[in-house]
């Protein structure tokens, strides 16, 4: 109802038989099958220490999932198991530890292969997270040809002039980048811009690529803000008509939705560890081979060189050439880790038995988890819509659950300090996207963002907190 399926996965565990349906807790109708699955993930909220903390004396309600997801105990368990057990440096030495940890670490790059379902476990860098790996593409982009190691066709150098989209709706983490690009390379930035429902305006867009030199399309999957789904596989396909390249900011899609490259056909594709239920500190640079290839090294040091004389280097292969130094080994470990529990997750917690299976998992769980969201998805919009002087921004045709709204006479950065005086977690200000805040005409919004592991008791509870908060400032 809320979703699109422009480059994401069918949902292979929401087919059904005519008329076999049952009720849903919130009155939905679903088949057997879904709410099995839909249960499976619901129980998935058990798996979350931090959910039963109080916070100000009340059980926290954490609607802040856009910012960071919290960690399940097995993530946990898994990256003190790596410290108390396993610890070592890898790719360097020949001691069993540093060889074990070694192959453990080549083992979680397998899992986000299937995570993101690559062509090749080699198009997997692994680096700090989303704005590490943007900043990796628009670097390269702006470096001189003599820095490439194969330019060729659409991956070579920016120059000037060219032009680089981007949308109204990005986070500063994929425009500035692109800013610092342009400056270089002395191209130019342009902004794909925004409907009133919060959607890419597709006609603009297809009009902006025929101004010739379109080098770069860099946008969103989703937006952190209004939670708009942008349809990747469409701006992919018409971006490559113009030879463009396409850079795809995925922080926000990975909790919700079943990541296929292959299938969404974009070029490069960043995303954080920490917003897909693992740890801070790490992340994913996915980018088809013979791209990294072209491409110069991001940092340079230790662990991504073939040969150093005193003059000149020669790099390794992808994905070597781009993780200079000692990398966040607990990290990456702690990554496959969140990638296995979400393959785990609607099917009775038991995670794949070997990574080449993890695949169609993932596919069921994000099938369910997305069922789980929308109805929560649509029970948010329902229950903030009758409250007084509340608008909700942006309304479009596919979003996750990530609503941002603003309420008449109250702050809010107020609205946020009284709903945490409510033990209700949510997000206030800006949202790192200061171009949208402009568009949607506010200095700031109240955004609630929610994961597969939130209840509609926390949707009642925020609604609750709101209104409180409109008493305390005397709204009518
Ligand atoms: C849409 C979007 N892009 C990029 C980022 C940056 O992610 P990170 O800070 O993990 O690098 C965020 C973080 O909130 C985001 O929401």
């Amino acid at each position: 109802m809320y979703r699109l399926h422009f480059g994401v996965e069918s949902r292979g565990a929401t087919s059904f038989e005519d008329g076999d349906t049952m009720k849903l807790e919130n009155g939905s109708l679903a088949t057997p099958l879904e709410s099995d699955s839909v249960a499976t993930v619901r129980a998935g909220r058990a798996d979350f220490p931090i959910l039963s903390t109080l916070i100000n004396g009340n059980p926290l309600a954490y609607l802040d999932n856009a910012a960071t997801t919290h960690k399940p105990q097995s993530v946990i368990n898994r990256i003190q198991k790596f410290y108390a057990a396993e610890n070592s440096n890898i790719h360097r030495g020949v001691h069993t530890l540093t060889a074990q940890a070694t192959d453990i670490y080549e083992e979680a790059r397998s899992a986000l292969a299937q995570f993101v379902n690559g062509f090749s476990v080699d198009e997997i860098i692994f680096n700090r997270g989303c704005t590490e790996g943007i900043n990796c593409v628009a670097d390269a982009f702006a470096s001189p040809a003599e820095l490439w190691q194969h330019p060729s066709g659409l991956i070579s150098p920016l120059s000037e002039g060219d032009v680089i989209l981007v949308s109204e709706m990005e986070h500063h983490s994929n425009l500035v980048p692109w800013q610092i690009a342009a400056a270089k390379s002395g191209a130019v930035v342009k902004a794909i811009p925004i409907t009133d429902s919060g959607d890419l305006d597709l006609d603009e867009y297809q009009a902006l690529l025929k101004m010739n030199p379109v080098r770069i399309v860099a946008v969103t999957h989703a937006s952190n803000v209004i939670g708009t789904v942008n349809p990747i596989q469409l701006l992919a396909e018409l971006a490559h008509q113009h030879s463009a390249i396409v850079v795809v900011d995925g922080a926000q899609a990975v909790a919700h939705l079943a990541i296929d490259v292959q299938n969404l056909g974009a070029d490069f594709y960043a995303f954080s560890g920490h917003k897909m239920f693992g740890p801070t500190g790490i992340g994913v640079l996915w980018g088809k081979q013979t791209h990294l290839e072209a491409m110069p090294p991001y940092q340079t040091g230790g662990g991504m060189v073939r040969e150093v004389t005193m003059q000149k280097t020669t790099f390794a292969q992808v994905p070597a050439k781009f993780e200079a130094g000692t990398p966040n080994i607990a990290g990456a470990i702690g990554l496959a880790e969140a990638a296995r529990y979400l393959a785990a997750l609607a099917n009775g917690g038991s995670g794949p038995a070997s990574i080449d299976k993890m695949r169609p998992q993932l596919q069921s769980s994000f099938a369910a988890l997305t069922l789980v969201e929308d109805q929560l998805l649509a029970h948010a919009l329902q229950a903030l819509t009758p409250v007084k002087g509340l608008k909700v921004l942006g309304r479009p045709h596919h979003q996750l659950p990530v609503i941002s709204f603003v309420l008449d006479g109250v702050h809010p950065h107020d609205l946020g300090t009284i709903l945490d005086s409510e033990g209700v977690a949510v997000r206030v200000g800006h949202h790192c996207c200061m171009p949208l805040m402009r568009r949607l005409g506010v200095p700031a919004t109240t955004r609630a963002s929610l994961a597969f592991y939130n209840t509609d008791a926390e949707i009642e509870r925020l609604i609750d907190a709101i209104n409180k908060a409109r008493s305390f400032f005397g709204e009518p």
